[in-house]
C-alpha cells in the first residue's frame, strides 16, 4: 500500500500509453530506457506485445503509465484493436536516418484514428537523433508534419538519453 492509500488521500492514475512505428526506429529501446534507463545495442525484433508500468509524479500527484510495445513488423504484430484498446496517449515514433520509416507516419496515424479515441495525445518522435552524422529527415520536416496533424513533437535519442523522459511525460502530463 502506498503511503497516499494510507493517507485515504486519493486517486491513483494509471494510463495506457502505446508505441508505435515502422520495425526497428528504437520503440524498445525508448522504452527500456524510459522505464529502466537501459539501452540494448542489439536489440531484437519486437514479437507480440510487451509493456511496462512507470510511476512518476506530476503537479504533485503519482500517475502510472502503462506503456505498450508491440512489433513495427507486420509479421510480428499481435490483434490491432486490442492493442490499442483503452489508449490515451500515442507516441509515434520514426529514425531520423531513414526516410521511409518518416514516410510511413501517416500509416501509422491512420491506423491509431482508426483505432482509439479522438482525445488520445499524440506525440511525433524523431529517434536517433544523436546520429546526426547521417541524418536523412530534417527537424524542420518532422516539426511540420507535427504541426500539420496536431502532434506534439520531439527529437530523442534512445542511445544517449536526449528527450526521452521529456518526450513520455508530455504527454502523460497532457493526459493528466
Ligand atoms: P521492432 O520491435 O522490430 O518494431 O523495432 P523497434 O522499433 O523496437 O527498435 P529497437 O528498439 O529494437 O531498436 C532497433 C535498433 O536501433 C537497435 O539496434 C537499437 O540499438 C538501435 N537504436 C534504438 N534507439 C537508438 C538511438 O536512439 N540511437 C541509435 N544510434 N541507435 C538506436
Ligand atoms: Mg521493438
Amino acid at each position: 500500500m502506498s503511503s497516499s492509500d494510507e493517507e485515504g488521500s486519493g486517486e491513483e492514475y494509471l494510463f495506457k500509453i502505446v508505441i508505435i512505428g515502422d520495425s526497428a526506429v528504437g520503440k524498445s529501446n525508448l522504452l527500456s530506457r524510459y522505464a529502466r534507463n537501459e539501452f540494448n545495442a542489439h536489440s531484437k525484433a519486437t514479437i507480440g506485445v510487451e509493456f511496462q508500468t512507470q510511476s512518476t509524479e506530476i503537479d504533485g500527484k503519482e500517475v502510472k503509465a502503462q506503456i505498450w510495445d508491440t512489433a513495427g513488423q507486420e509479421r510480428f504484430r499481435a490483434v490491432t484493436s486490442a492493442y490499442y484498446r483503452g489508449a490515451v496517449g500515442a507516441l509515434i515514433v520514426y529514425d531520423i536516418t531513414r526516410k521511409t520509416t518518416f514516410e510511413s507516419v501517416g500509416r501509422w496515424l491512420d491506423e491509431l484514428k482508426t483505432h482509439s479515441d479522438a482525445a488520445v495525445a499524440m506525440m511525433l518522435v524523431g529517434n536517433k537523433c544523436d546520429l546526426e552524422n547521417i541524418r536523412s529527415v530534417s527537424v524542420e520536416d518532422g516539426r511540420s508534419l507535427a504541426e500539420a496533424e496536431g502532434l506534439f513533437f520531439m527529437e530523442t535519442s534512445a542511445l544517449d538519453s536526449t528527450n526521452v523522459k521529456k518526450a513520455f511525460e508530455l504527454v502523460i502530463q497532457e493526459i493528466c
